[in-house]
């Protein structure tokens, strides 16, 4: 079997690909040459993953899956969401996009947050979605260097390391994505 991973991101490549072995063979973007910007203008995880996978469905015709994840914090009512690349502003950092959560949740007592990635996947003309969550809390200061994005400052529940000190190979077995990904995994593999 072959499917395309609407993504160039090469961790999530890596990942996807350790799951799936030999068994299914995962392109990339850059693998079926497509080198445009893909729309991302949905309101929700599950509308964007779906608009990314049907653009290279409906450009290149072949079956694809695309990701989508957000931070979803309960104190500012599931904010950023769908918007965390860009919580701080268009063109912002991920430093800036913590230090704006952290001053947002200054003296806040709810720090209740979860990671939540849906995966859409398109197969023979059918949708299908995935989805994976971990729950935690954000912590008052940075802690940690490994991974990316909100890492520093999210420590997952039952954890006393967050996701930037438990590093890559720890993160990658528990999170939200790695759910989502096993479930699209098992269901390509029984299809
Ligand atoms: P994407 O949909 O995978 O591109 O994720 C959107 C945004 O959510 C990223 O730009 C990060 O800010 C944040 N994010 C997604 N996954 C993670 C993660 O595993 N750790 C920390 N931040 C993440």
């Amino acid at each position: 079997m072959k499917i395309v991973f609407a993504t160039n991101n090469p961790h999530k490549l890596d990942e996807i690909r350790k799951i799936t072995e030999d068994k299914i063979e995962i392109l990339s973007l850059a693998d079926i040459n497509c080198f445009e910007e893909i729309p991302e203008t949905g309101t929700t995880l599950e509308e964007n993953a779906l608009m990314k996978a049907q653009f290279i469905k409906d450009k290149f015709g072949f079956d694809c899956f695309a990701d989508d994840t957000g931070l979803e914090v309960d104190a500012l009512d599931g904010a950023p969401g769908v918007y965390s690349s860009r919580y701080a502003g268009e063109s912002c950092n991920p430093q800036d996009n913590m230090e704006k959560m952290l001053r947002e949740l200054h003296g806040e007592e709810n720090r209740k947050a979860r990671f939540r990635t849906v995966i859409a996947l398109l197969l023979k003309d059918e949708q299908h979605f995935f989805e994976g969550e971990i729950g935690g809390e954000i912590i008052c200061e940075k802690r940690g260097t490994a991974g990316f994005g909100y890492d520093p400052i999210f420590l997952p529940d039952g954890y006393d390391k967050t996701f930037a000190e438990l590093g890559n190979d720890e993160k990658n077995r528990i999170s939200h994505r790695a759910i989502a990904t096993q479930k699209l995994v098992d269901f390509l593999l029984r299809n």
